[in-house]
């Protein structure tokens, strides 16, 4: 099967349209990290996004509270699956909270009360703890710099990040068709159908860094700045450079999971006995060179 290139030409008739969903170029953006993976979108609504992540994903779930929009995933997964067999995603009806459901290499989601971004992570870690969740997971979290909680939220969540992407889109015409200006909420106009979001990668065990008070939000804040400005392309991305086991932001490096530390306690012991083996030997030699050696 050739996918479609692109989430706009995947999903050409979106039935929603920003503020109320994420941005098109955004779930195209997020197809980029979610290749032969798993993924659970927490809070998928009507599936604008989904229907286009399922297409690329290795499997693919849908996470919504609200029954209304339960109903129109399932019969919008029945339909991806009739043209694109085995493409479907699978669709669960119920609060994220509830333990068990959230399992996926990658976990995604924009925030909506009751779904916020820190009690998410929290909720994440806590699913990891209880091995319901894979070691490894990462969420990938959206963040709208014209609403002010996701600012608030992006702040606070940087020196967790691996990496930030900054991505332009312009959906205005379509806002303005499907709402006429005012999303059905009334609150959101079609001046927030246009501009750029930022998204994040957040490893799951990165999330006990929430607590470490030491951590500088600004400056992460402007290294990311930096990054995105000195990138090209379509969208602007920055990969959190590492030095060591560290990043510049203090965090952990993702793929040195916990059992690291003790998979490198054995690795540290065993090269410790080499070097011990090989400086014996040496010694020896040396002895026996000496011994062999006239006067020694
Ligand atoms: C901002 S919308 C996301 C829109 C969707 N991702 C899209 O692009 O169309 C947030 C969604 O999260 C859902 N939601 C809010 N709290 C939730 C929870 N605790 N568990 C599951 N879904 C939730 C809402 O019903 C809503 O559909």
């Amino acid at each position: 099967m050739v996918k479609p290139q692109t989430c706009e030409i995947a999903v050409p008739n979106p039935l929603d349209a920003p503020p109320i969903r994420s941005p098109q170029a955004v779930h195209t953006y997020v197809v980029k990290r979610i290749k032969g993976k798993e993924i659970v979108e927490i809070g998928t609504r009507n599936g604008d996004g989904m229907s286009c992540f399922t297409l690329h994903a290795k499997k693919a779930t849908a996470i919504e509270m609200a029954n209304s929009y339960c109903k129109s995933l399932e019969s919008r997964s029945a339909t991806i699956s009739a043209a694109h067999p085995g493409r479907g995603f699978k669709v669960t009806c119920s609060d994220y909270r509830q333990g068990g459901v959230v399992d996926a290499d990658i976990i995604t989601w924009w925030e909506q009360a009751p779904l916020t971004n820190v009690p998410a992570l929290q909720h994440l870690l806590r699913e990891q703890k209880a091995g319901r969740l894979r070691a490894g997971a990462s969420a990938i979290i959206l963040f709208d710099p014209k609403w002010g909680p996701d600012m608030w939220a992006w702040n606070r969540l940087c020196p967790l990040a691996t990496w930030s992407a900054r991505i332009p889109f312009d959906e205005r015409p379509r806002c303005m068709q499907k709402n006429g200006g005012k999303s059905p909420q009334g609150s959101e106009t079609c001046n927030r159908a246009f501009g750029v979001f930022i998204l994040a990668g957040v490893p799951v065990d990165h999330v006990p860094m929430l607590d470490d008070k030491s951590l500088d939000s600004k400056a992460c804040i402007a290294r990311h700045e930096q990054g995105w400005v000195a990138a090209t392309g379509h969208w602007q991305e920055y990969d959190v450079p590492f030095q060591g086991d560290r990043s510049v932001d203090g965090a952990a490096r993702p793929d040195a999971p916990s059992i690291g530390a003790g998979a490198a306690g054995l690795l540290g012991a065993a090269m410790g006995a080499v070097a011990l083996i090989v400086g014996l030997a040496a010694a020896i030699t040396q002895r026996r060179r000496r011994s062999a050696l006239p006067f020694a």
